[in-house]
């Protein structure tokens, strides 16, 4: 048997340490998550997409009385990038979230599996890294690539 071990680098980074244009990302997410439709679990989720041209294109959680049909916050915004500017490269995303509280979360939010493979996909079409930025009060985590939050990941290579 081969033990393959895989590491993941991400920074830790302080609210204060943003540059001006993540410090600006972080304020679209989190008013995004005004925008959220979510009665069922109460958790409002903000993504705010930053393009290549600058262009910021936010998104919020869109939930369903059929359960399933619901949209997260990042494939919402994601998808809307994709839609209205197909040509444009993604530079970075940003989410943050509200719990039932109505408070922002302290620790960072972190896409679901679904939302991790959505944003390889628009990594892997663009041909360049995403950068994300994973956002809670206490604590914001940067990441550099999608790849990093979907290591042995399914791809088109395989089609
Ligand atoms: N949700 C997101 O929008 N993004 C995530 O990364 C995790 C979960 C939404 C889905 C659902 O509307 C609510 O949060 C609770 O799971």
């Amino acid at each position: 048997m081969k033990r393959i071990e895989i590491s993941i680098s991400y920074c830790k980074v302080e609210e204060k340490e943003l540059s001006e244009e993540d410090r600006a990302l972080l304020d679209a997410a989190r008013k995004a998550t005004y925008r959220s439709y979510s009665p069922y679990s109460g958790f409002s989720v903000g993504a705010a997409v930053l393009l290549d041209d600058g262009t910021v294109v936010e998104g919020s959680n869109q939930e369903n009385c059929s359960y399933p049909q619901g949209q997260c916050a990042e494939r919402t915004a994601l998808f809307y990038a994709g839609s209205r500017y197909p040509d444009r490269k993604i530079l970075t995303i940003c989410i943050a979230a509200r719990g039932t509280d109505g408070a922002f979360t302290s620790s960072p939010i972190s896409p679901c599996g679904g939302c991790r493979q959505v944003l390889l996909e628009s990594e892997v079409r663009q041909k360049t890294p995403i950068g994300i930025l994973l956002c809670g009060t206490d604590a914001i985590y940067r990441i550099d690539s999608a790849r990093d939050l979907l290591p042995i990941s399914f791809d088109n290579s395989y089609l």
